[in-house]
């Protein structure tokens, strides 16, 4: 058996980067029943509210892609935030996804998991065997609670609850405010306005050496839909009682922040100096997803990193930058 194409999939955190990549790919893959709630319309953090929806809505399966997200300055200026937040909202889903009788459901999880001095590329495996990272501890302990709930559930309830542990993303409806948004659409952003003002020099937060992997968003919501897709015998391979319900997805290639820098610059035709700030934190030296897991499934990504570097660059030059030039027309 597997999910049919009329199964009713509730996407939590249907707007955000991941949630509406995932909802592109349920579409484009024929799921058309899906369930949707704005943050608006259910607030997740709400143990009785959440309680009501999935008692009314009854969904067959779940992708739990709604959390509270950010970079570094956002993890470690906030981190009681990031810990009490994702913690009552897996809290809330994972169970009330369990008293509603879901059977499948994927625990969106992050790569920081992993401790920080892990062995490279990261298996799953690795999990819990060292300190993590200190700057986004919190949010990575709560993801960790995550995955163990998951486990939990799947021990003592049978459930089939896989917990997806993606590399950095990034894509269309990226968060491109400064404070709280990740690498590389901050480079976009930042190359971009330095380009329109015609500067000489864009500051790169770090020495540049760290070691990043990114994978296109529409590629990770890809893999989500693949897994929930597969049939029993083959989702048994990964998720059952015995072992920890964990899947890494990403690129499985690398790229130093400084070449990444290079790359967005060439994109979005900046021909300005990068200039290194290493006064700011560079985060781990190295994080490479180790995906043989997801691969052995038979599971590939379908962009190149430039092809989604593009794909990202024109998204924000048609809906983020065009919107902010209006705002700033209208303010004059
Ligand atoms: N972005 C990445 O690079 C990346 C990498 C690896 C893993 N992930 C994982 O993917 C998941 C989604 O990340 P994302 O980048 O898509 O984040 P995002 O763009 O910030 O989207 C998160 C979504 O969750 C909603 N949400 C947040 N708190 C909520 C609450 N209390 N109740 C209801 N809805 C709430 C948000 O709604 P509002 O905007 O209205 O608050 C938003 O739609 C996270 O679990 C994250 O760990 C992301």
């Amino acid at each position: 058996m597997s999910l049919g194409r009329d199964a009713r999939i509730y996407v939590a955190g249907h707007r955000g980067l991941v949630g509406s990549a995932l909802v592109r790919q349920l579409r484009a893959a024929g799921y058309e029943n899906l369930v949707l709630r704005t943050h608006a319309e259910l607030e997740l953090t709400d143990a009785d509210a959440v309680r009501a929806f999935f008692q009314l809505e009854k969904p067959q399966a779940v992708i739990l892609a709604a959390a509270k997200v950010g970079g570094i300055l956002a993890n470690d200026t906030y981190p009681a935030e990031f810990i009490r937040e994702n913690l009552v909202i897996q809290t809330n889903v994972v169970h009330e996804a369990w008293r509603a009788g879901v059977d499948r459901l994927l625990f969106l999880g992050s790569s920081c998991i992993y401790p920080r001095d892990c062995p490279q590329p990261m298996k799953e495996e690795y999990l819990l065997t060292g300190p993590l990272e200190p700057t986004n501890r919190a949010y990575a302990v709560a993801k960790i609670a995550g995955i163990e709930m998951c486990w939990s559930y799947n021990r003592q309830y049978g459930t089939r609850y896989l917990a997806v542990m993606p590399t950095n993303l990034f894509g269309l409806g990226d968060n491109y405010d400064l404070e709280t948004s990740h690498v590389l659409p901050a480079l976009i952003r930042k190359m971009h306005e330095g380009k329109k003002r015609g500067d000489q020099k864009v500051v790169v937060w770090g020495t540049g050496t760290p070691r990043r992997e990114f994978l296109y968003s529409d590629d990770m919501a890809q893999a989500c839909v693949y897994l929930l897709g597969l049939p029993d015998e083959r989702f048994a391979k990964i998720v059952r009682p015995s072992i920890l319900p964990l899947i890494n997805v990403g690129a499985g290639k690398e790229i130093t922040i400084r070449n990444l820098a290079e790359l967005v610059a060439q994109v979005v035709g900046f021909s300005g100096e990068l200039v290194f700030d290493t006064t700011k934190p560079d985060g781990m030296p190295q994080k490479l997803l180790d995906v043989s897991r997801l691969a052995a499934l038979g599971w590939q990504p379908k962009y190149s990193l430039r092809r989604g570097i593009e794909l990202t660059y024109g998204d924000f030059t048609t809906n983020v930058a065009a919107s902010s030039a209006d705002a700033q027309r209208l303010r004059a």
